[in-house]
């Protein structure tokens, strides 16, 4: 069964744009190559993760990102399987989002998953990034 986590962090004081554009390639390309699907965004301070994928390549992951000091804080809002990934009706692949709208698009596909209160609960902590 997938295994889905979620959650917020603090990126790191004095993250300068090159050290960001370096997390963001590297969690592409190894999440592309891992099959691990999901999104990251980074707006005002903050990250917002979540990775989905196969139990053991998740939970690994998610070790060496808790001791990444390029961010702190960590702020767990989900961590566990589900019966289909969570982000499967919205991409296959992992999505770094950088723009508004895209950020906009999420927001309407968990509005989408009515049932749900982890949609609620992650539209709810997606709604501040939104700057425009
Ligand atoms: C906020 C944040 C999110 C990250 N997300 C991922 C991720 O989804 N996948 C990934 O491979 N690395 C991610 N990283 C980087 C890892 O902490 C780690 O540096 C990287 O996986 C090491 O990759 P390597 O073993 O190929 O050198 C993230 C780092 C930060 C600060």
């Amino acid at each position: 069964m997938p295994h889905s986590i979620c959650y917020v962090s603090n990126s790191a004081e004095g993250l300068n744009k090159e050290q960001l554009e370096a997390i963001l390639n590297k969690t592409y390309t190894n999440n592309s190559l891992k099959e691990i699907s999901g999104i990251l965004l980074h707006s005002m301070g903050h990250f917002f993760q979540v990775i989905e994928g196969d139990e053991d390549e998740i939970l690994s992951l998610y070790e060496k990102i808790k001791v990444d000091n390029r961010h702190h804080n960590i702020f767990e809002v989900m961590n566990k399987p589900r019966e289909k990934r969570f982000f499967e009706g919205y991409a296959t692949d992992f999505k770094i989002i950088r723009t508004s709208q895209q950020l906009k698009d999420i927001l309407l596909y968990l509005e989408g998953l009515k049932e749900s209160s982890t949609a609620d609960k992650l539209h709810r902590l997606l709604q501040p990034f939104i700057i425009d």
